[in-house]
């Protein structure tokens, strides 16, 4: 039986024929006398946290597609298996390990897992994340330290164990943050603070590396179509169940995703998404006053808004 990798490398050739999707594209670089191939994350091993739903689970197959091995993490691990399988069918290949980022352990096997089966990392993408939605008022504190656990001390833990082999290849740290990491967002004390955590401890760790040639990229989604909001914490502690916006407006976690990679092939250090993300950093930025204002009424239009 041929090698399904193969297989797909070769359909490449084909490409106008067939699905996108499902095509694994090669990269073309012309030389003076040669035309080579090269898929941009052959041999190339990424980690994503939070690979179960939503930009992870984008994430891992845009990887996947470009030839990169990778190592899903996240705690259903029916979904991880799914994927996995659904990878390996398109001629990619991937593993996973059921982890729960809040444990430093769980983020240590993860990392020794990745270099017992693969014996290098090359990107660690930092995804795995919940959020809120309740007025700090009414909240109940377990939520701020479960945010804070599974958003900020998830990537550091994960980052953490992975550095060294990162720092042996050169490679890229990556943070999903948030919009919120750049601005506030009410209703959303616990989310905001863990992304704000995010995006200074991995700014701070691009100063502190950049002369070892590791890439630090902080990526800001704006709002993305995904389970985020269903399984939001009200302020019990419970998952709200339910989305109060309307999901068909937001940008896909496959854009997402592939901005992603895009932003790891050219070693960016920071990418904001969305023009409405654009625009309310920018006009926080400029005119914190009038924005929060603007950025209150906005979300005081959801459907039940605790603010
Ligand atoms: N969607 C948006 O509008 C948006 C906007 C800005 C930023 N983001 C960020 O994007 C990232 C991905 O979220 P998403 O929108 O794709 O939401 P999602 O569909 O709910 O995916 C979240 C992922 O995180 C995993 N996860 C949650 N807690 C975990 C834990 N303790 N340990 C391991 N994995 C855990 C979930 O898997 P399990 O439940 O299987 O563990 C799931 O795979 C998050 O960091 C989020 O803050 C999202």
């Amino acid at each position: 039986m041929k090698n399904p990798t193969q297989i797909l490398k070769n359909r490449y050739i084909r490409k106008g024929q067939l699905e996108k999707s499902n095509v694994l594209e090669p990269v073309v670089e012309k030389s003076k006398d040669s035309i080579t191939k090269k898929y941009n994350f052959d041999g190339k091993v990424v980690i994503v946290t939070g690979a179960s739903s939503g930009i992870g689970k984008a994430c891992a197959f845009e990887f996947a597609k470009k030839g990169a091995k990778v190592v899903l993490a996240a705690r259903r691990e029916f979904e991880l298996k799914k994927l996995v399988d659904q990878i390996a069918i398109l001629g990619g290949e991937a593993s996973y390990l059921k982890t729960d980022v809040k444990l430093i352990n769980d983020c240590k096997l993860l990392i020794d897992y990745t270099i017992q089966k693969y014996g290098r990392i090359d990107v660690l993408v930092n995804n795995a994340g919940i959020s809120m939605r309740a007025s700090f008022e009414e909240l109940d504190l377990s939520v701020i330290k479960n945010l804070m656990d599974t958003n900020f001390y998830g990537t550091v833990y994960c980052t953490k164990f992975a550095l060294p082999y990162l720092l042996e290849r050169k490679g890229t740290v990556i943070g999903v943050s948030s919009i919120s990491g750049l601005v506030p967002l009410p209703g959303r004390t616990g989310y905001c603070a863990s992304k704000h955590a995010m995006d200074g401890f991995l700014n701070t760790l691009r100063i502190e590396n950049m002369r070892k040639g590791l890439n630090v990229l902080v990526v800001h989604p704006g709002f993305t179509i995904s389970n985020i909001r269903n399984t939001a914490l009200n302020k019990y502690g419970n998952p709200q169940k339910e989305t109060p916006r309307n999901e068909a407006e937001m940008m896909s976690a496959e854009k997402v995703a592939q901005i992603i990679l895009k932003s790891t092939l050219k070693r960016d250090r920071s990418r904001v998404l969305t023009m409405q993300g654009k625009l309310v950093v920018w006009l926080y930025k400029n005119f914190p006053g009038i924005t929060d204002r603007l950025i209150l009424n906005e979300m005081a239009k959801e459907s039940h808004a605790p603010v």
